[in-house]
């Protein structure tokens, strides 16, 4: 596909095909213009939340834990600080300055480390909380009070959707701060900021699902009337999605209600939440004109796309593998702490085809649905392919995934390794040395044309969700996973007849056993 017959954004394009064009390839980080790591409020009152952090889901479960204390463990093991690391001189690269490289870890992977998401809650019926809007603070370990009061029927309206009446429920609201990795990747965080949230995203319903709340995601909502409840500045920060948890049977849709950002906004009095602000702010231009595209201003604006993409036709001629059916269970919280992004560390082995089965069909997020893709379930509209480098039982080559029948067909037949090494645009990591290397693919021109800018974010996220679920079912057979977005996407999709198909790879990910890291980590639970 050419620039010229793009008939959305092209920056959007550009974002996919051509990163250089939005950021250009020789600029070079200032470290000194990295912002705060964390979001912080100032003089507001704040809840601790259980620092008794589990470390394993079946003893937890069985414990009977309040909601309090579930709650607790979810933004823990989901955006909470797990370990405090040094990289040691030997890990750093020779041009990096003398001073110590310090960084936190999360349970989630997020680009360059640096976690553009904020979550915030509005909840009711939580012992121990009182009903109100929350901003999570990882650094505590806490939820600061943003405002008090049950506000859970001021968000179902801003989503247009009526929830039966229920004594308990909670909305996690994901945001993007724009100034959290914008120094780093200037213009390309936009692609980061759906990519990291759907990676956050993921991580939540999975462990939603694990501690037994029904859980839904929310793409669709009235953008400024959820601001406005949160008290954010489109120019710095907005709301790329919405988690409703344990909120009841969904009743109605209110899209017929004509429900705009003013008129919501206008039953909820402005509030004051005095935030430690940061100094260096980049040129968010190309973010928030994005943002702005993307915007729904009224509940009678949201859009719905049904999924006909069938790459049938071209598979069912191809040579099939069918996997093992067998399903070997998965401590998710464990697998939470050990899932790593192994960078150069990785060292070849063979990938038993059990476990290769294993990773491809383990979901954690089975049954779960967003309001936009109405005929599937999340993550259902991104195809997987892979790469087998050395897999038992398999020939090299790059296979696609055949969810229906629970089999991978052969596309291309051979030692591509040399292929996939000429397709990074930044040589960090040797390909060779990796049994396995997955694609995320999916038709991106027809889904950004149907749903327009905010299907760009969209399908970022559903995306996200995916790499997060192959890097935690990876971390449960001892095996690391590390996403990547420096492969040159046209010449790959070429290279291996996904052109043909019409499919754009939207991530790529190296699965393999890898070796100690050369860091020093300070475990912080
Ligand atoms: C959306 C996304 C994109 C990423 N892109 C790259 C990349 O291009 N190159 C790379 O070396 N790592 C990439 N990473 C991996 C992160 O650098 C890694 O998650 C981070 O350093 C934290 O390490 P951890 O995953 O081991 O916790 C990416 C991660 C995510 C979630």
């Amino acid at each position: 596909m050419k620039t010229s017959q793009v008939s959305f954004d092209v920056n959007l394009f550009n974002l996919q095909y051509h990163p250089e064009k939005v950021t250009p390839k020789d600029w070079t980080v200032n470290s000194e213009e990295q912002p705060r790591p964390f979001k912080t409020y100032r003089g507001l009152p704040s809840v601790r939340l259980d620092h008794r952090v589990p470390d394993a889901l079946g003893p937890f479960v069985r414990s009977e834990p309040g909601l309090f204390e579930r709650l607790s463990a979810l933004l823990w093991h989901s955006y909470g600080l797990t370990t405090m690391n040094w990289l040691t001189k030997a890990s750093k690269p020779e041009e990096a300055d003398a001073k110590s490289l310090t960084f936190f870890r999360r349970n989630v992977a997020s680009g360059g480390a640096l976690y553009p998401a904020e979550i915030y809650l509005c909840l009711k019926g939580f012992q121990g909380l009182s009903a109100g809007v929350y901003h999570y603070d990882p650094k505590g370990h806490r939820l600061v009070l943003l405002r008090e009061g049950d506000m859970t029927q001021y968000v179902q309206e801003a989503l247009g959707i009526e929830f039966e009446e229920v004594g308990s429920s909670v909305y996690l609201l994901l945001t993007v701060r724009f100034c959290k990795n914008f120094f780093k990747y200037l213009n390309f965080s936009y692609r980061l900021h759906g990519l990291d949230t759907g990676v956050l995203a993921g991580q939540l319903l999975t462990l939603l699902k694990a501690l037994g709340m029904q859980a839904t995601v929310h793409y669709n909502f009235v953008d400024q009337a959820l601001r406005h409840l949160l008290n954010i500045d489109s120019h710095e920060e907005t709301v790329y999605a919405v988690i409703s948890a344990n909120a009841g049977q969904r009743l109605k849709s209110r899209e017929n209600k004509k429900e705009t950002a003013d008129t919501l906004a206008d039953r909820l009095p402005p509030v004051d939440t005095p935030v430690c602000e940061e100094n260096r702010r980049g040129d968010y231009s190309m973010i928030v004109n994005l943002n702005n595209q993307a915007e729904c201003e009224t509940v009678e604006s949201f859009k719905r796309y049904k999924d006909t993409q069938n790459l049938r036709s071209a598979i069912d001629g191809q040579a099939t593998v069918r996997l093992t059916e067998r399903k070997k269970p998965v401590d998710l919280l464990q697998a939470s702490l050990d899932r790593i992004s192994p960078g150069e560390r990785f060292k070849l082995s063979e990938l038993r085809f059990d476990t290769l089965s294993n990773i491809l069909t383990h979901h954690g997020l089975d049954g779960i649905k967003n309001d936009v893709i109405v005929n599937r379930n999340v993550t259902e509209t991104i195809h997987v392919f892979f790469y087998a480098h050395h897999v038992e039982g398999l020939a090299q080559g790059y296979y696609y995934v055949d969810r229906e029948c629970s089999s991978v067909r052969l596309m291309k037949k051979g030692d591509l390794s040399p292929l996939f090494q000429q397709g990074l645009t930044r040589k960090n990591f040797n390909l060779h040395q990796v049994p396995l290397v997955i694609h995320l693919t999916s038709a991106f021109c027809e889904f950004v044309s149907s749903v327009g800018t905010r299907g760009y974010r969209i399908l970022q996220m559903e995306a996200g969700m995916l790499t997060q679920q192959k890097q935690l079912f990876a971390a449960g057979f001892h095996l690391g996973a590390h996403p990547m977005l420096s492969y040159d996407a046209g010449f790959l999709e070429r290279a291996l007849g996904l052109d043909d198909l019409e499919q754009t790879i939207l991530m790529q990910i190296a699965l393999g056993e890898y070796k100690p890291l050369l860091r020093l980590a300070n475990t912080l639970f």
